[in-house]
């Protein structure tokens, strides 16, 4: 099962993990749409035909939902899941997924596989789609400087991510932007209007500013889209088109903005997206195949490994604000 939003090298889980298990002639049952799968007992049988070549794909070949009520229905949940006849399951999802499966069913034999562009899941130092969103970014970038150049402008681009900055951080620090404001730092708008006011003095062409979505100025709230009413609770989005009027207002230059959104998960798992997703399908079979539930497919010192399935929940993981990137960004004179 995939749950909550898509996200690159979901496909790549779901080939991997059934490669494994059909080989061991284990019968793989794929269920569709998240958790309105279970509720709504829809499933299809997972074949070697069906699947092989899904892991370069963006999107999920079994469907997902993040729309799903789940208060109070655990016993809908926990009967038609009985039904099913499954001796377990695997969900990729991210924090809210396995919320959910707590709140239904906490005795479920469970394998987790921490899912999310934004990278901020608990007890994994990466998540799948993480390097494949940053590889849009940092493209965007790339191509927006040509066109900031041209035109001599400040191109912003904004980014996913929620709370956490790992986004805009490593797109923008792969592509050496010339701004990038995440959420865990505020920035200053004094220092910001004079960094921009310099490098025009000092004849730069154009500027790229790499703005994540929750990013904020010190002692100002974060920007939210208009539509506030959203499953994921919070919807951020605008602070791009306020920078590049607010950089207007308070430097020299023309600035214009562009929102990657969905673009960021819609993109076909890079290489880095598929080792990682090779490994962690491969890793969640062979937890099935030795019966160790409750468990989570983690990436920690650079291995993929198992640890307690609590261990990915809880509150975001943010970038510290002296991370190891930070100083990287400032050591190149990337505006942070
Ligand atoms: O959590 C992943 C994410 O893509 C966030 O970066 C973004 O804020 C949110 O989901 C968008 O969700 P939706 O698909 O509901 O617009």
């Amino acid at each position: 099962m995939t749950g909550g939003g898509d996200a690159p090298g979901l496909n790549g889980i779901i080939e991997s993990a059934s490669r494994v298990l059909l080989k061991q002639n284990i019968e793989v049952v794929g269920i569709l749409d998240g958790f309105e799968g279970i509720f709504a007992g829809r499933t299809k049988p997972i074949t070697l035909e069906s699947i092989i070549g899904i892991h370069s794909q963006a999107g999920t070949f079994l469907g997902t939902s993040n729309k799903s009520k789940v208060m109070g229905r655990s016993d809908e949940f926990q009967k038609n899941f009985a039904a099913m006849k499954l001796d377990g399951l695997i969900a990729a999802g991210g924090d809210g997924t396995f919320k959910g499966l707590r709140e239904l069913a906490p005795d479920l034999n469970i394998i987790g596989v921490p899912k999310t562009i934004d990278n901020d899941l608990q007890g994994t130092e990466i998540t799948f789609g993480y390097d494949t969103a940053c590889t849009v970014v940092s493209d965007a970038v790339d191509s927006l400087r040509a066109t900031a150049n041209a035109h001599h402008r400040v191109m912003v681009v904004e980014t996913m991510g929620r709370s956490a900055g790992w986004i805009a951080l490593g797109g923008g620090l792969s592509s050496y932007a010339d701004v990038i404001l995440i959420p865990e730092r505020p920035f200053s708008r004094e220092k910001l209007a004079q960094f921009l006011t310099n490098a025009h003095a000092a004849g730069k062409p154009g500027m790229v500013m790499v703005v994540s979505e929750a990013a904020k100025a010190i002692g100002e709230d974060a920007v939210f889209s208009e539509n506030k009413a959203s499953s994921t609770g919070i919807r951020f989005g605008g602070i791009g088109e306020r920078m590049a009027r607010w950089i207007e207002e308070n430097s020299p230059w023309e600035a214009r903005h562009v929102v990657l959104g969905h673009l960021q998960r819609a993109h076909y798992p890079t290489t880095t997206d598929r080792f990682l997703t090779a490994s962690m399908g491969a890793m969640a079979a062979s937890l099935v195949l030795k019966g160790q539930w409750n468990r989570a497919v983690v990436y920690r010192n650079g291995l993929v490994t198992d640890a307690p399935i609590n261990d990915i929940q809880g509150a975001p993981r943010e970038v510290a604000p002296d991370h190891r990137w930070v100083k990287l960004c400032e050591a190149l004179g990337i505006f942070i």
